[in-house]
């Protein structure tokens, strides 16, 4: 299908043509100096950033998808926070976010060994292993051993500290301010309307990758936030490459974006075999028609991925499947664990495999990723010491990189408020 001749789509695409930039019109806009370090290199950037954008800004901590059943919960521990956060879906169906906190004497409620844990409350009840408190799935206190013995205890009034919860497009936000400055939707203000209705929740098979980096958070972000470096870093994972083009570049409130175009990212050639298996039929191959109208909005047949920045801290990168064979999406998140350290995750989403060669190819496709990303995160901690060192004062941006000085723009503007 040519998404450009359908007139239904192109009118969705013109609605969001007040979001689109040339090079001239972002140089104009977000202008072409140089971009100070210091927000990278001053450990008291970090305070600042802890308040004023990690508790202040909605969080992608999860999905829908991955608490399916009444009862499932994800724990996400979440260090920038000092937080423990309890996702949980409810007897009623509805997710909600508490602290994992016990009201008692402060102990988790789940104890957590690793960065996400994942269980079902048996009987929707939680119960802290500690003196026994058992709390709801909606939060509330249920029963407390020896209650009578505690002289006064208003139970009604020691459910689980909750936390503002909301979700779109079935990715579920947490805000840790007691009164969000603004709903979810509108935080996400034109972002969440022009990359709504994709088939996310479709692509329920997710490979993730996780390490700790040693490096401030922004400087993993913004290496993931650019295609400048693709010819050089990925020399080895796509060796075929033979050029990329960046268009479609929009800023979108404090979230930007622009896609990738090019018939160079080639892969080896037994990734294209592995591709060739998972392209044989519609379920796996090129679905260009998934798209939401404003991504590719004239159906270019080259289009590689769209490399949204949501801010501050999650990269959803959408594809059609045709470059990145039987790939839907795949998404990066940065969490600061101090100044200069970074948990970073990187996940792959692919359609459910329906039989073993389709989930070789998979593997395949995903080792190849993996690849590409040891590549990407091989510079983070070098860069970090570099500017650490103080040999520069200034990261030099071209026009690839509007990204990065978008970003770096919305952080100095949150830290402001
Ligand atoms: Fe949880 Fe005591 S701290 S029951």
């Amino acid at each position: 299908m040519n998404i450009a001749n359908s007139k239904e789509l192109r009118r969705g695409a013109e609605a969001f043509s007040h979001l689109d930039r040339t090079i001239d019109t972002i140089r104009t806009e977000l202008g072409v100096d140089p971009i100070s370090v210091d927000a990278i290199r001053n450990p008291d950037v970090y305070e600042l950033e802890r308040e004023k954008i990690f508790k202040n800004c909605w969080l992608k901590v999860s999905t829908d998808w991955e608490i399916p059943e009444k009862g499932d919960y994800k724990v996400k521990e979440l260090a920038v926070a000092d937080a423990s956060v309890l996702i949980v879906r409810g007897k009623d169906g509805k997710i909600r976010a508490f602290h994992n906190v016990c009201t008692h004497r402060g102990n988790k409620v789940v104890p957590t060994e690793e960065s996400e844990t994942f269980g079902n409350a048996r009987a929707n009840v939680l119960s802290c292993r500690f003196h026994g408190w058992v709390f709801g799935t909606d939060g509330a206190l249920r029963s407390v051993p020896l209650e009578e013995n505690f002289g006064q205890l208003d139970k009604a009034c020691l459910g689980l500290r909750e936390i503002a919860c909301d979700i779109w497009e079935g990715f579920i936000f947490i805000n840790f301010a007691d009164q969000p400055k603004q709903p979810l939707a509108e935080f996400l203000g034109d972002f969440g309307k022009l990359f709504a209705g994709y088939p996310y929740a479709e692509a329920t098979t997710a490979f993730r990758y996780s390490t700790v980096l040693e490096c401030n958070w922004k400087v993993a972000q913004y290496a993931f936030s650019e295609a400048y470096h693709v010819p050089t870093i990925h020399a080895g994972s796509l060796p075929g490459f033979k050029g990329i083009e960046p268009g479609d570049f929009k800023l979108i409130g404090p979230h930007a974006s622009s896609a990738i175009y090019g018939e160079g990212m080639d892969t080896a050639e037994s990734t294209a075999k592995f591709a060739g298996l998972l392209h044989k039929d519609g379920h796996h191959g090129p679905r260009p028609d998934m798209l939401p109208p404003g991504i590719n909005p004239t159906g270019r047949s080259d289009f590689q991925f769209e490399l949204p920045n949501i801010f501050p801290n999650l990269l959803i990168h959408l594809a059609s499947g045709c470059g990145y064979p039987g790939l839907a999406y795949f998404t990066h998140q940065f969490w600061p664990l101090d100044h200069g350290r970074t948990l970073w995750e990187g996940v792959n989403y692919f359609r459910p495999a329906r039989n073993a060669a389709e989930r070789v190819a998979q593997l395949h496709v995903n080792a190849l990723h993996r690849n590409a990303w040891l590549e990407d995160t091989a510079t983070m901690e070098d860069t970090f010491t570099g500017i650490r060192s103080g040999a520069i004062d200034e990261m030099q941006l071209m026009d690839q990189e509007f990204m990065i000085r978008h970003a770096a723009r919305m952080h100095d503007k949150y830290l402001a408020q």
